[in-house]
């Protein structure tokens, strides 16, 4: 049986008060959406419809073709939101799942789970309900007095018996596809609000057809992210939940409050993670490494026992038992070898070192090839740029840059070269040779009264 889904993300999403809509909202830097929409394509949904509407281009942007689209031309409620999917989806058979697009929290086998019981409990429409002690901003599920659900109750239409209901709509649906449109047609404007209510799709079904209700017994999963502070609580949980699962798996979190790593991430056991640190992305950290405190880490593979600390790792490799920071900023494809030391107030852009290279102090490393066993003098730099284009540079193995030396790209540096402290090289220097390009010093005997008055 195919199995369909719909995801509603064409709201304005009017409480978060953000340019953002809502559903391409981060959470731990991670649009709301994505999250959905990551799980569905591991769980056992053939085919995903994503409904948009406000703001539909920074969604499409964000989800490319990865999905199917349905437009919701004007935003008249989340019964009216389904509709826009009628055209793809009428009159097939198969079951379709309809998530909100602001719940980001759902596991896949969970999805899985909820579609196999719709199946087994033979269902028309299941509706996917929780326990809330607050459940204040989600419809009530109202119960007759055999326990059939029959309604979903907003809360500004609750009387005050049913506001005291604590079994709510998480806002997720399978219903049996073949039917579904026929009833999404029939419900009619929320008179309050002007609106139509997909909640009103249970009252108009559940005499003529089967209608249950599929529990989660874990709320947070299905909580749905309707301003800044429900942004903060699904952060707050998804941290402890990742952080949790790495710790399970043998990974060190010191202070875990203060530690967000990214859904994406992955970390072998034996890894260190110190407080305030930030992993995101696609990025691996391999055993033994220790990354932290105070580190933001992106988009990058840190190898075996490699130490990170104070400082900012973007799109780069960083080699075994290679040490970086305090204090240095790796980026843009900085390629880091095995046993180097990047150290206080250095930054590498695009370049690649060899192993048992050390820049340990005020170094900038940018567009250069750098071989083994070289040596950044304090303060030496690359030039690599002239105003209006970048160049490489070019470093052989085992070469002495001393300190505060300039290399002006485009230059090659061959083997065994030693540069003399100070200087500010132009020209290619051949291999083994000794680079000194500087003035030579002048010293005038007797001189210096001229500028300082000798103490009495
Ligand atoms: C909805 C449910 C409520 C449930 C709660 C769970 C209705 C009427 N209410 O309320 O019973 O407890 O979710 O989180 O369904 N959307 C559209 N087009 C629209 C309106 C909304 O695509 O015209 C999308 C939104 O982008 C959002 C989702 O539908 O992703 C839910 O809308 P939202 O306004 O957040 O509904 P709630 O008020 O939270
Ligand atoms: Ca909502």
């Amino acid at each position: 049986m195919k199995k369909y889904a719909i995801i509603l993300a064409a709201g304005k999403g009017t409480r978060m008060r953000t340019e953002l809509p809502k559903c391409a909202y981060p959470i731990l830097k991670k649009p709301m959406i994505e999250y959905i929409i990551e799980n569905l394509e591991r769980s056992m949904i053939d085919e995903i419809i994503v409904v948009v509407g406000h703001k539909k281009e920074v969604i499409q942007e964000i989800l490319g073709d990865r999905v199917k689209y349905a437009i919701q031309t004007e935003q008249l409620g989340t019964g009216h939101a389904v509709l826009a999917a009628k055209e793809l989806l009428q009159g097939k058979e198969g079951i379709t799942f309809i998530l909100p697009g602001d719940m980001p929290l759902m596991e896949y086998p969970l999805m899985d789970k909820i579609m196999r019981a719709h199946g087994e409990m033979g269902n028309d429409l299941t509706v996917v309900s929780m326990h809330m002690d607050y459940p204040k901003a989600y419809g009530r599920i109202v119960r007759d007095e055999y326990g059939e659900v029959t309604s979903i109750v907003e809360e500004n239409d609750c009387s005050e018996a049913q506001k005291l209901i604590k079994e709510v709509n998480s806002s997720v649906y399978v219903a049996n596809n073949k039917v579904l449109f026929d009833y999404v047609s029939q419900i009619k404007k929320n008179a309050r609000k002007g609106e139509y209510y997909l909640t009103d799709i249970v009252g108009l079904m559940h005499q003529e057809r089967k209608v249950n209700t599929f529990m989660v017994r874990n709320p947070m999963v299905t909580m749905g992210v309707n301003d800044l502070y429900g942004v903060s609580v699904a952060e707050r949980y998804l941290r402890d939940f990742i952080n949790k699962g790495h710790m399970l798996n043998g990974v060190s979190i010191v202070n875990p409050d203060t530690v967000t790593i990214g859904h994406n991430v992955i970390i072998e056991e034996g890894v260190w993670i110190y407080p305030n640190t930030t992993l995101l992305g696609q990025t691996t950290i391999k055993r033994g490494a220790k990354v932290g405190p105070n580190s933001e880490v992106v988009n990058s593979l840190i190898r075996e026992n490699a130490e990170i600390k104070h400082s900012i790792v973007y799109d780069s490799e960083v080699g075994e038992n290679t040490t970086v920071g305090p204090f240095a900023h790796l980026r843009s494809h900085a390629v880091i070898g095995a046993n180097n030391r990047i150290g206080n107030f250095v930054e590498i852009k695009k370049s690649t070192t060899g192993d048992n290279t050390k820049a340990a102090h005020l170094s900038y490393i940018g567009d250069a090839v750098v071989g083994k066993n070289v040596n950044f003098g304090c303060g030496s730099i690359t030039v690599n740029y002239d105003g209006v284009n970048k160049h490489i540079t070019n470093i052989g193995d085992d070469v002495f840059i001393g300190c505060n030396v300039n290399l002006i790209a485009p230059i090659k540096i061959s083997d065994n070269v030693f540069i003399a402290a100070g200087s500010t090289v132009t020209n290619d220097v051949p291999k083994g040779a000794l680079a000194i390009a500087r003035n030579k010093q002048i010293n005038k005997e007797d001189y210096a009264k001229h500028f300082i008055k000798p103490k009495e």
